[in-house]
């Protein structure tokens, strides 16, 4: 399964703000959120740099359109790590890479018969970099800008798009989730019920040189849309790169609607005259507004992400975008409402609930997590999670991050309801309830651990965090909770740290996060023992774990070792054990054993071994120790 999400490529006329760090996080989300489901995925961002208002922005900062690219550029490339985005590729239109795949691109849809030389008039926004019709324009302004548009006259190549309507209009309306929401959907099929015009693709060189040269004539260049949308296919090194073949056939693009046309009826009339297949989905997002309006850099009412994440930090910052706005409508940022949610969902709700369920465990279990007991509404329990399951995963196909989030902390609400149901407490008091004790505990830890999964791909270090704190490797985050129970360590005592999220008030002050007290342990009295006579203390230094064998091969040169891989649920290690004359390699594999856990690790013919493994042995013959019923992977034995 594959997975390939674009970001628009970012005008480099400004610096990044809120806007451009909203559409890139939720992209990331979405990315994540494959990678969480398996998938092989590909997340590409970058910066779009030719056109007059680049050249303006130069001027006007003194510097030439080259250096000034560089510079704004590097400004995007360095914004997104701090927020946890992870990209596969950043792109750049004026790299040569791109500009080979936009010449290559024009010659084929030339060569099609799809380009033609003529006049055209129109009334052209500088802003928009775009020629609108009079019927598009507001009491004759820019819909975007509200400034006059200029009326230019000249010769120039067009793209024959007119000619795809009818089957433009077709491909949209066999497929309901092409774009999405649907509100999208309805208003590009509304553009549509107009003649749809050609598409005017070039400027001549005598007018603008910052652009791509035209291949089949050198006067003029090529720039706005017919550059900048053929940057999701040129980072794959169309036509013959090995990402295009993997990548384009499941490509998504996510925008915000202010550039829908060019990407809902420009890019698909575009990709059919190239005879190439069209995306899979055009996900579209309303605007962020400041103060009732859009927040946008020529409005001058941009906000900052960076002091917001340096303020509140980047998983409540991410975890905030993704809840607040309605995917596809317009929401009102404000700071204070950051704050209020933070202090809702992240520090009560989350916060809470990880507070309570682990120092009950600390509590009432020692800090250890009980293995789940069979109960009469286990059942119940796991219908609950498959069905959470379901929901946050067809909220994620559909970018309804919201919902997504929503069922999360309705779980999240649930087991904060079943500390106060269940009262561990009152079940600690009676030995006869002691299964019953274990089994809520060890939800608690079930719970919360899947809840770690569920949330990374909006709250990555969170995850990572929790994951951590309940002895689990995060490396093997999954949304396959079956997987994440067996993987619980039953034995290490959990850490239940300071709090995941200290309550900020209005004025952005944290309070001092409480540290929780640490689990204190009687100092051990030393006694005198017989010679040969261990104490049980001095057992208990041995850690033996329960272990799968995964992998087994002879060790070259070596009569007696086999190179081992063992699974200990939580983390895999090598072992070298002595046993190549007992056993073959294949009859090893899939074996449970029984292994010294906290060896110091030992070099052995030039391998280094983790570890030990049990075997009983008599009169020549080896037996492995293994255990007489199924139980988790890591578990201890004492
Ligand atoms: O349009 N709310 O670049 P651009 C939400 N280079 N999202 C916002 C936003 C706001 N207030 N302001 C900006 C371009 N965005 C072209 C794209 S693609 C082939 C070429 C986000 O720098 C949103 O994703 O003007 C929007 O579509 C994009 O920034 C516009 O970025
Ligand atoms: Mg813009």
């Amino acid at each position: 399964m594959k997975h390939y999400i674009t970001t628009p490529i970012y005008y480099v006329n400004a610096k990044p703000h809120l806007g451009h760090a909203y559409t890139t996080i939720i992209n990331d989300i979405l990315n994540r959120f494959h990678r969480l489901a398996g998938y092989d995925t590909y997340f590409l961002t970058g910066t779009d740099e030719h056109g007059d208002k680049i050249v303006q922005a130069a001027a006007q900062a003194n510097q030439t359109p080259q250096a000034y690219v560089d510079y704004i550029s590097g400004l995007f490339q360095k914004a997104w790590p701090p927020l946890s985005v992870e990209v596969n590729d950043f792109i750049r239109t004026t790299e040569e890479r791109h500009k080979e795949v936009v010449a290559r691109f024009m010659d084929l849809v030339n060569k099609n018969g799809q380009i033609y030389f003529g006049e055209y008039g129109g009334h052209y926004c500088f802003g928009c970099e775009r020629f609108y019709t009079e019927k598009e324009l507001v009491n004759g302004l820019c819909p975007d800008h509200q400034t006059k548009p200029q009326f230019i006259s000249e010769k120039n190549y067009f793209f024959k798009m007119s000619s795809y309507q009818d089957w433009l209009i077709d491909y949209i309306k066999k497929r309901p989730d092409f774009i999405r929401p649907e509100g999208y959907r309805s208003e590009v099929l509304g553009f549509l019920r107009d003649p749809l015009e050609d598409l005017c693709i070039t400027r001549p060189k005598t007018r603008l040189t910052w652009g791509v040269d035209v291949p089949f004539d050198n006067h003029y260049v090529t720039y706005v849309w017919f550059d900048a949308l053929i940057n999701y296919i040129s980072a794959l090194g169309w036509p013959d790169g090995e990402k295009f073949a993997k990548y384009w056939p499941v490509v998504q693009h996510t925008i915000a609607k202010d550039i829908l046309k060019p990407h809902a009826i420009f890019w698909p009339t575009m990709l059919k005259a190239a005879n190439m297949p069209i995306y899979r989905h055009l996900n579209v997002h309303g605007y962020w507004r400041v103060g009732q309006s859009k927040m946008s850099k020529s409005v001058g009412n941009v906000v900052e992400a960076m002091t917001l994440v340096d303020k509140y930090g980047s998983d409540p910052f991410r975890y905030f975008l993704a809840r607040e706005m309605t995917f596809g409508l317009d929401s009102d940022f404000s700071e204070d409402r950051l704050v209020e949610r933070y202090n809702a969902d992240l520090a009560n709700d989350l916060g809470n609930l990880w507070q309570r369920a682990t120092s009950m465990i600390l509590k009432f279990n020692e800090g250890l997590i009980p293995i789940s007991l069979p109960a009469s509404d286990d059942e119940s329990w796991y219908r609950r999670l498959d069905d959470l399951k379901s929901i946050y995963e067809s909220a994620f196909l559909s970018v309804n991050y919201r919902a997504a989030l929503n069922a999360v902390w309705d779980f999240v609400g649930y087991l904060n309801k079943s500390v106060d149901v269940e009262a561990p407490w009152a079940l600690a008091k009676d030995p006869a309830k002691k299964n019953r004790l274990d089994t809520v505990l060890a939800r608690f830890a079930q719970g919360l651990a899947y809840i770690g999964s569920l949330i990374w791909p909006v709250m990555p270090k969170t995850a990572v965090d929790i994951w951590g704190r309940l002895g689990l490797n995060p490396n093997y985050l999954t949304l396959d909770f079956r997987k994440i129970f067996a993987m619980l360590p039953y034995d290490r005592v959990i850490d239940p740290g300071q709090p995941l999220f200290p309550r900020v008030d209005l004025t952005g002050e944290t309070k001092p996060p409480k540290s929780p007290k640490p689990a204190s342990k009687p100092p051990e009295k030393p006694v005198a023992l017989p010679p040969g006579i261990i104490s049980i203390s001095d057992f208990q230094k041995v850690e033996l774990r329960v272990a799968e064998i995964s992998q087994a091969e002879a060790v070259k040169g070596s009569e007696k070792l086999v190179k081992l891989r063992v699974n200990l649920g939580y983390e895999e290690r090598t072992i070298c054990a002595g046993i190549a004359k007992h056993f073959t390699p294949e009859e090893l594999v899939g074996q449970r054993v029984v292994v010294v856990a906290n060896l110091a690790p030992a070099k052995l013919m030039g391998l280094v071994s983790e570890g030990m493994l049990l075997a009983a042995s008599s009169e020549g013959q080896l037996a492995l120790i293994t255990p007489n019923r199924q139980v988790p992977l890591g578990s201890k034995i004492s």
